[in-house]
């Protein structure tokens, strides 16, 4: 690796740990999980100044360093990144839970007016201090389980104002917290009340007047639409798409969940920079996916939740060289969960993906389904200072507890969020 320029010193330096940095490239990025056993990361402010194995280490650096952590023989990985989240929202849906557990349908339930649209009710009805309130416990939980950057979702307000006021928490959240949002402004969720029947009206209106205002506001860094029969057509979403992206704003589908949809295919042909479910994409799907670099984003609490028997095509993806990121997807309809570790016991168990690839969609993958991969993702020189050091004895430990707590310690952006714990005493 290359040593910072003589002037320079560390402020913080990591050791006596083994370090699963993810990357691809480099020597290390020939070993599984982008290994470095007994390794150093050396951090200068914000950011990843030196890496390697620590016996590399050039003995300047180590003299002068500002403080050293002893890691004591755990694994540090990159900070995770739960690319789809709903969190921001107000109440739950324990009716919905107990209406599918004897025997309802999730569309169904959608269809009735419950679903999606009696999160909008409760959501439309809390003040931003109230959101916040209740966002911050999900917030919590994501943090202490080796979180620190969050993606966060619009959608549960289907109006100018509500949908604002979403985005705000969000906004807010990444301002008072130590964690990084991206927030995406969900215009197309649901169908709401006041346009019933009338989906091209709604999308008229997100066009003209919500749009550019989330723009003008920069409340926003993408866009999201979730196709399905009950919700959005194609032709709707285009619409949508072409006017996020006519401001710069990229684009993400909610694609494929429940039916195929040709929702993988509509999210490459519109240059989505991810595409979320998949359950049901097709082959072609796959194929397009691969062409126009869409990472899929899977979401095993969803498909959990709503019991599903058909996980998304792992297998062709894999093949295909599509990019798989893996996320918590909290939100209270169908994956009322904020754990990532579960997730990607989930992603493993009931998708079929290795525990490295889990890693890799909580990690490398996840920065890429937000666009974030030339600053994290990875444990890299040049990267944010994210890394979650972790209570195990091999990486692929984190996938095999059912959600357990098992940090040691995070740090994000060169600072600990969650401060290392010691083994031994001092
Ligand atoms: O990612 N599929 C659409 N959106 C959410 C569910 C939202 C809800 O049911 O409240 C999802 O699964
Ligand atoms: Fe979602």
């Amino acid at each position: 690796m290359p040593e910072p320029s003589a002037e320079s010193r560390l402020d913080i330096l990591l050791l006596g740990g083994h370090l699963a940095t993810m990357a691809q490239d480099g020597p290390a990025g020939r070993e599984p999980y982008g290994a470095i056993r007994d390794g150093a990361i050396g951090i200068a402010g914000r950011r990843i100044a030196w890496i390697g194995p620590a016996r590399d280490l050039p003995d300047r650096l180590r003299r002068t360093a500002g403080a050293v952590f002893d890691l004591e023989g755990r694994w540090a990985t990159p900070g995770l990144i739960d690319c789809h989240t709903h969190l921001v929202f107000a109440g739950e849906r324990i009716g919905d839970f107990e209406a599918r557990l004897s025997g309802r349908s999730y569309a169904e339930i959608a269809q009735a007016g419950g679903g999606i649209l009696s999160t909008v009710r409760a959501t439309r009805a809390t003040d931003e201090e109230g959101l916040m309130d209740l966002a911050v416990p999900r917030l919590s939980r994501l943090m202490m389980q080796g979180v620190t950057t969050i993606e966060i979702k619009s959608g549960y307000g289907l109006d100018r104002e509500t949908e604002l006021r979403q985005l705000r928490v969000a906004r807010a959240i990444g301002h008072v917290y130590p964690v990084t949002v991206r927030a995406t402004y969900l215009a197309a969720h649901a169908v709401p009340p006041e346009h019933k029947g009338r989906p091209d009206s709604y999308i008229d209106q997100v066009i003209a007047e919500i749009l550019p205002e989330v723009k003008q506001l920069e409340l926003a860094d993408a866009v999201d639409g979730y196709l399905e029969p009950f919700t959005f057509n194609a032709a709707q979403l285009r619409r949508l798409y072409a006017a996020a992206q006519a401001v710069g704003l990229p684009v993400k589908l909610h694609a494929d969940q429940l039916g195929d949809g040709d929702g993988a295919a509509l999210a490459a042909e519109t240059g989505c920079i991810s595409a979320d479910h998949l359950e049901y994409a097709s082959a072609a799907g796959v194929r397009a996916l691969a062409a126009s670099g869409t990472v899929a984003v899977l979401l095993p609490g969803a498909y959990h939740m709503l019991r599903q028997d058909r996980p998304p095509p792992v297998p062709a993806l894999r093949d295909a060289g599509v990019a798989m990121a893996v996320a918590t997807d909290c939100n209270p309809g169908t994956s009322p969960c904020s754990d990532p570790l579960l997730a990607m016991n989930m992603a493993c168990l009931r998708f079929g993906l290795t525990p490295e690839e889990a890693l890799a969609g909580m990690t490398r993958n996840a920065a890429r389904a937000l666009g974030l991969h030339d600053e994290r993702g990875t444990l890299a020189v040049g990267k944010a200072a994210d890394v979650a050091v972790w209570d195990v004895t091999r990486p692929a430990e984190l996938c095999y507890w059912m959600g357990s707590a098992l940090t040691a310690g995070v740090m994000r952006e060169g600072q600990w969020s969650l401060p290392l714990k010691r083994k031994r005493p001092a």
